[in-house]
């Protein structure tokens, strides 16, 4: 991959001000940009002092040894404490923490007093079990409020939480229990999916090691369970707990958690976050980003809590912050496919966090579907997870949106803890498809196969060029692959694979990862730039494209497209379309009209799969995908 790999630009030249009323009352003005830039360790210790420490730290940041960052050092506090019984100390104990909404349509109200009770209910159910400061925990839950009550009552005690996925197989939870070496599992009976109940359990049971000395089980859906000696109902034990419990502050980088990142290949890699550091970006971006009015707004972040999203801004960052939020145990189509949208009129939802794979969906749906509900109370728009493209991005702020609240398009990473690079809502002049500036206090670039930082209008590597609060620590037990898969390939300079492009204006725009790129008569390609155009096309809902081995080419560009509305699609008019939006070598040589595309569970597209298609090959592994029964459903339409 060269460094002309990623400097195809696309014509995008719509923008979009911030709304004037947002502008003139954001939490983060221009200023920010130019005080973080004087004294970035400085901007980052007022940050921090937005949280209470218990004991305040002497150093920012101590990097004498990177790249192993020390952040507040010598500080001390406690996160559940920040999160929770703060709040509660400055009468804001009746504010609700969660609206939380199950799939079949119970729902729960939790106050941030109540909140406090439950996770020192927890907090002293630990305790009993012998789970304290140092230990780990895996938790293996739906989306339920306990998941949240859990990984508060674990960094209470100072217990490292390792939240898995619960869609995740027996086999990759048991990877993961045994690379942390757990000592309690938390699960449930079940959860619900799709109106149906699904069991947790059976699969822990499966996944135990000798580690494990305890699995406690809430209960969920009724379901029936095999019960053995490690098990403990959360009812019986957490219920009769007291509600008093001492919060200990804990050292800054004492390990608040470990998230292993899903990978397709290779050992999974246990991402490591700290307590100071992380928090404070978690809480100040959430607060920054969102330009959250904690008194007013209802906030909903979509996220999966076995996602680093739903880590930092469905738990630590809202909380930390006051904020009330949505949380939802479902899928968006279950029962009808307004489901999302029917929430944001019951709740008055404010400000939503979601992802492109969901809004592609959403536009897949049609138009009517939102039409139907009220979702004037919308004010701010939040995107993550893979690159927006332009036409997804148009339509979630004009369907969704109304076309008043701004869409701020957030890249970051597991590995980055909290938002890195992304618009400001009050402040930044919005591109469809841009990320747009580093947030204040974070430095990135762009730069050639030689480090050097490209010119305006040209692609390269993507790379964090400073230490920030929320960066992982290390890899759990691997430091020696830390370093190799993240800080080796230039000095001093954080990549982890992603490929991007500064326009005219110095704005900049993700490509997803630089393997995604395709090489077609010696000219690179970046697979996101001719799904972004096809997506631009009316009947165009998705696309996910690969290069496929050619004989003359190099590779051919290959494209998988969902279709949007009624009817056939003509492929050669989306050709004759990828040829006028990039230019006729961005043409693909084969368009195939799939229902559906194979994704991972955190929604990205596996083009691995795609490829062995485009080749002609056998389909490989299929394991890792969300739903299997999207291979069956892809072959059928191509008659494979
Ligand atoms: C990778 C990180 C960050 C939480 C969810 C994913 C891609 C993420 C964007 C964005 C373009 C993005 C990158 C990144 N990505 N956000 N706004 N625009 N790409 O966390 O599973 O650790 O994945 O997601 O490729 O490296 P993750």
């Amino acid at each position: 991959m060269t460094q002309e790999a990623l400097s195809n630009l696309l014509r995008e030249h719509r923008r979009f001000p911030p709304p004037a009323e947002l502008a003139a009352h954001a939490n983060v003005g221009e200023s920010a940009y130019a005080e973080a830039a004087e004294d970035r360790l400085g901007f980052w210790a007022t940050r921090a002092e937005r949280l209470t420490w218990a004991k305040p730290w002497t150093q920012v940041l101590d990097w004498s040894n990177p790249p192993f960052a020390k952040w507040f050092v010598g500080g001390e506090l406690n996160v559940a404490y920040n999160c929770v019984d703060r709040h509660v100390e400055a009468g804001l104990g009746d504010r609700v923490a969660f609206y939380w909404e199950g799939e079949p349509g119970d729902t729960r109200t939790i106050t941030y007093a109540d909140l406090k009770d439950e996770v020192c209910k927890a907090a002293n159910a630990l305790a009993e079990l012998g789970v304290g400061k140092g230990d780990r925990v895996a938790i293996y839950l739906p989306m339920i409020p306990e998941a949240a009550v859990a990984m508060l009552a674990c960094a209470r005690v100072g217990a490292t939480h390792s939240v898995v996925f619960g869609g995740f197989s027996a086999d990759a939870l048991r990877a993961r229990i045994e690379d942390a070496q757990a000592k309690l599992v938390i699960t449930a009976d079940g959860g619900y999916r799709r109106g149906v109940p699904s069991a947790l359990k059976p699969t822990v049971d499966k996944a135990l090691t000798d580690t494990v000395e305890h699995v406690l089980v809430v209960r969920r859906t009724g379901q029936d369970v095999e019960w053995g000696g490690r098990d403990v109902w959360w009812h019986d034990l957490v219920d009769r707990q007291s509600a008093e419990h001492v919060a200990r502050p804990l050292d800054a980088e004492h390990p608040l958690f470990i998230l292993y990142t899903s990978g397709t290949t290779g050992k999974p890699k246990g991402i490591l976050h700290t307590t100071g550091g992380y928090l404070t970006q978690a809480s100040f971006t959430h607060w920054e980003v969102f330009d959250l009015k904690a008194d007013t707004d209802v906030y909903w972040c979509t996220a999966d809590i076995g996602w680093v999203t739903g880590h930092s801004y469905l738990v630590y960052g809202p909380l930390s912050n006051a904020a009330t939020s949505v949380m939802y145990e479902g899928t968006p189509d279950t029962p009808h496919r307004g489901r999302w949208w029917e929430l944001v009129e019951k709740y008055r939802v404010s400000v939503l966090y979601t992802a492109p794979t969901a809004i592609r969906t959403f536009m897949k749906w049609g138009d009517a579907i939102p039409a139907e509900f009220d979702m004037t109370s919308l004010r701010v728009l939040g995107s993550v997870g893979e690159p927006i493209n332009p036409e997804a991005y148009v339509w979630y702020r004009e369907r969704i949106g109304g076309g008043r609240a701004p869409v701020v398009d957030t890249w970051w990473q597991t590995e980055t803890g909290a938002m890195m690079i992304s618009p400001l809502p009050g402040v930044t002049e919005g591109k469809p498809g841009a990320a747009m500036r580093p947030l204040p206090g974070v430095s990135a670039d762009v730069v050639d196969e030689e480090a050097n930082p490209v010119a305006d209008g040209s692609g390269g590597f993507l790379v964090l060029t400073e230490p920030w609060p929320s960066m992982a620590r290390t890899i759990w037990g691997d430091p020696d692959r830390f370093v190799k898969t993240y800080w080796s390939r230039w000095d001093g300079l954080y990549f982890a694979g992603d490929g991007a492009k500064k326009d005219e204006d110095g704005d900049l725009w993700m490509l997803g990862r630089v393997d995604d790129v395709m090489l077609v008569s010696g000219h690179n390609i970046s697979t996101t730039e001719v799904e972004s155009a096809l997506v631009g096309h009316p009947r165009v809902a998705e696309a996910a494209v690969v290069g496929a081995t050619d004989p003359v080419t190099g590779q051919a560009i290959a494209a998988f497209v969902i279709a949007r509305g009624e009817g056939d699609v003509d492929v050669e008019e989306l050709r004759a379309h990828v040829a006028a939006t990039l230019g006729p070598i961005a043409k693909p040589k084969r368009i195939l009209v799939v229902p559906e595309l194979p994704k991972t569970r955190s929604g990205k597209i596996v083009r691995r799969i795609l490829q062995d298609i485009a080749e002609g090959r056998e389909i490989g592994d299929a394991t890792t995908l969300a739903d299997t029964t999207v291979m069956d459903s892809i072959k059928k339409a191509l008659g494979l």
